[in-house]
């Protein structure tokens, strides 16, 4: 599989042409090969996660089409997908994507206050990234941790029985590591290969 085998002209929001390069494709290849000939949509998950991760942080409607044109899906099939999953960004996204969970258990347990604190101390309104792009608060279903109660998640890590002060701590230690170089989606990716 190479670049040349994608049907269209599409483009990231720099105009810079869409593409994986040889080395990922070639992993992408292995990928799809996991699975029975003519079930490469099974594919599909790791292969938004590594696009997202490697093209730029988010999933444009180009990276999109242009997946779905390695995968031989019908575009609508994976925006179908993409669409659904919250791991999946269709905006950029702060260094730091902190999702707190909404569901029952967590709500019950006192997430909603814990999102209006985040709100007030980050001065942004869920789904929305701060100006200095460090963050991006969004809330989320059942993150399987619901014994915690209440449960956020940012990036890599899990953070449990969340109060005012342990969103303080953790808001502090984030923007001291600010320069480390991990991405919301390198957890999915390191998985793949
Ligand atoms: S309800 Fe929040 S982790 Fe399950």
């Amino acid at each position: 599989m190479t670049t040349n085998d994608i049907k269209y002209n599409l483009y990231n929001r720099d105009n810079t042409p869409v593409a994986f390069s040889a080395a990922t494709l070639e992993k992408i290849g292995m990928l799809i090969r996991r699975y029975p000939e003519g079930q490469q949509k099974s594919a599909l998950l790791p292969v938004l996660h590594i696009a997202q991760e490697e093209l730029g942080g988010y999933l444009t409607v180009d990276i999109m089409d242009y997946v779905a044109s390695l995968l031989n899906l019908q575009p609508i099939e994976v925006y179908e997908v993409a669409t659904f999953y919250t791991m999946f960004y269709l905006e950029k996204v702060g260094k730091y994507v902190i999702e707190v969970c909404r569901t029952g258990p967590c709500s019950i347990m006192g997430s909603d206050p814990i999102v209006e604190y985040l709100e007030e101390t980050l001065r942004i309104r869920t789904g929305e990234t701060t100006p200095d792009g460090l963050f991006t608060l969004k809330t989320v279903e059942c993150l399987g941790a619901c014994g915690y109660a209440p449960v956020m998640q940012v990036n890599n890590e899990f953070y449990e029985r969340l109060t005012t002060e342990r969103i303080d701590q953790i808001l502090d230690d984030l923007r001291k590591n600010k320069d480390l170089d991990k991405s919301p989606g390198s957890r999915w990716v390191e998985k793949f290969y």
